[in-house]
């Protein structure tokens, strides 16, 4: 018999996931090994369907389908089960905003990460790195992830508020900050929604952390508002968007939102990826020598400043390459706004979309031997080879980050400034596992700084 090319060819694009179980679908799977399970997927099919509970959800196992779902926002919007839970917390800021105000939104904020800024932000970046490199002993370990965490806290706090109030809010925002992502994500991957009613310390702690941070906030923005000073900093840039198109400016909630937005997004993103990219060195000796020759070549002894920063080539492509393997944002989701057809298959409204960069950054066909740890493959002439669409760490389309110059120039500076004066070496009998939570991260990782 003879069968239609198109029939069997969308047979073979839509495929179920398996393990699927009664009741709970994948949701088991995907809350205690998310990662293998998920990068197991794409040799099922181009769109594979997984159930959470007993919801279907759609994971596009093709960059093509990524794409269309990226670059369409008005049709596949934020939403799923992740943004409604963050909604309470971050209030309507740029993560949490449905399209038609995305639009409006980004419009207004964007002024805030254009390249000008970008350089004042890196002069606070270049001190804060350098300052981190004084703080370590020769032989004292470290943990680097709590390092990371609070360089990039320091280094969001500080582009943020430049004022005197600085030193406060940094440290506030060093306490209280980890706090609300881990409940923050906690909360987002709870199905029942029970798990935040809880009397738990958990759940007290995740409430006086949010409180602390709501408060500082308020203060700061009413401090600027009164003040009416450009400092140069973000916040200052917010105070000053106009939107080009009715003239409005933000209300202080608004402000509040995008701050908030502006922290979750921006501090635990950043350290996880600087971390992993600290493992790699260690455990791939030539590349470290690689980074260390051209820093010890751009530098030569200096602190990195951000005119350094285009020179800091191979630098670069060792971060591009440590957010390929290890993507901070491994998932985010899109909801259907109305019925649409993906891979062949129609998506009622209301359907839920997982974006999963962790899963494509590891398809073979897109990046050859995808497990190896490959700088060399972001030089001009092998990036160029690259498919569209198959690289995501910082998503794309519309929605793309914001933050991702800031990002980019802020992990080349540390790298470049703590690897032209240490060397971290692992703490033998450290084992050291991918944890997929708000971001994905290498949990502790306890690293011997070793003076070079
Ligand atoms: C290596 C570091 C970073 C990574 C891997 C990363 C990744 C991402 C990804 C994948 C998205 C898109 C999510 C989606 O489409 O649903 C995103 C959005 C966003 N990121 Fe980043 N990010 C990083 C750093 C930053 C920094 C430093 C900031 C701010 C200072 C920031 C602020 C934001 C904001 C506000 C959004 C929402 C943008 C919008 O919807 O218009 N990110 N980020």
């Amino acid at each position: 018999m003879k069968t239609h090319p198109d029939t069997s060819r969308q047979s073979r694009r839509v495929v179920a996931a398996p393990h699927r179980l009664p009741l709970v679908g994948h949701a088991l799977l995907l809350a205690r090994n998310p990662l293998d399970f998920l990068a197991s997927l794409p040799a099922h099919g181009d769109l594979v369907e997984l159930r959470i509970g007993t919801k279907p959800a759609y994971l596009p196992c093709r960059p093509e389908l990524v794409q269309q779902v990226l670059l369409n926002a008005r049709v596949y919007d934020t939403g799923g089960p992740v943004k409604e839970k963050a909604r309470p917390i971050l209030g309507n800021g740029l993560i949490t905003s449905d399209w038609a105000d995305h639009r409006r939104q980004r419009r207004m904020v964007q002024p805030a990460f254009h390249a000008t800024r970008i350089a004042a932000y890196a002069e606070v970046m270049h001190e804060e790195c350098s300052a981190h490199a004084d703080t370590w002993t020769a032989g004292q370990p470290v943990d680097v992830s709590d390092a990371m965490q609070a360089l990039t806290a320091r280094v969001t706090a500080r582009s943020l508020f430049s004022t005197e109030m600085a030193p406060h809010s940094v440290a506030e925002i060093q306490r209280s900050l980890p706090v609300m992502v881990r409940g923050a994500y906690r909360r987002a991957v709870d199905p029942t929604g029970l798990l935040a009613r809880l009397p738990l310390a958990a759940n007290r702690e995740f409430d006086t952390a949010l409180g602390r941070l709501h408060a500082l906030i308020d203060g700061i923005v009413g401090d600027y508002r009164r003040s009416g000073e450009d400092r140069g900093d973000l916040l200052s840039a917010l105070l000053a968007a106009r939107d080009d198109e009715d003239g409005g400016r933000m209300s202080d909630q608004e402000i509040h939102d995008q701050v908030m937005t502006l922290l979750l997004a921006g501090v635990e993103t950043t350290a996880s990826a600087l971390t992993w990219a600290w493992h790699l060195l260690a455990s791939h000796p030539e590349a470290e020598a690689r980074l260390h020759a051209e820093v010890d070549e751009v530098l030569g002894g200096r602190a990195p400043t951000y005119a350094d920063v285009p020179r800091l080539a191979y630098t670069q492509r060792v971060f591009t390459e440590t957010l390929r393997l290890y993507p901070p944002a491994w998932m985010f989701t899109r909801m259907t706004a109305e019925p649409t057809e993906l891979g062949g298959h129609l998506l009622p409204s209301g359907t839920d979309v997982l974006i999963s960069p962790y899963v494509i950054h590891r398809i073979p066909e897109l990046f050859a031997r995808p497990a190896a740890f490959d700088p060399d493959r972001w030089l001009p002439e092998r990036a160029q080879d690259v498919a569209r669409g198959s690289y995501l760490p910082f998503g794309g389309g519309s929605r793309k980050c914001i933050g991702d110059v800031f990002g980019m120039t802020e992990a080349t500076l540390a790298l470049a400034a703590l690897a032209s004066r240490w060397r971290l070496r692992p703490v033998p009998g450290t084992v050291v596992k991918a944890r997929a939570g708000m971001s994905l991260t290498a949990g502790p990782l306890p690293m011997v700084p070793e003076p070079r």
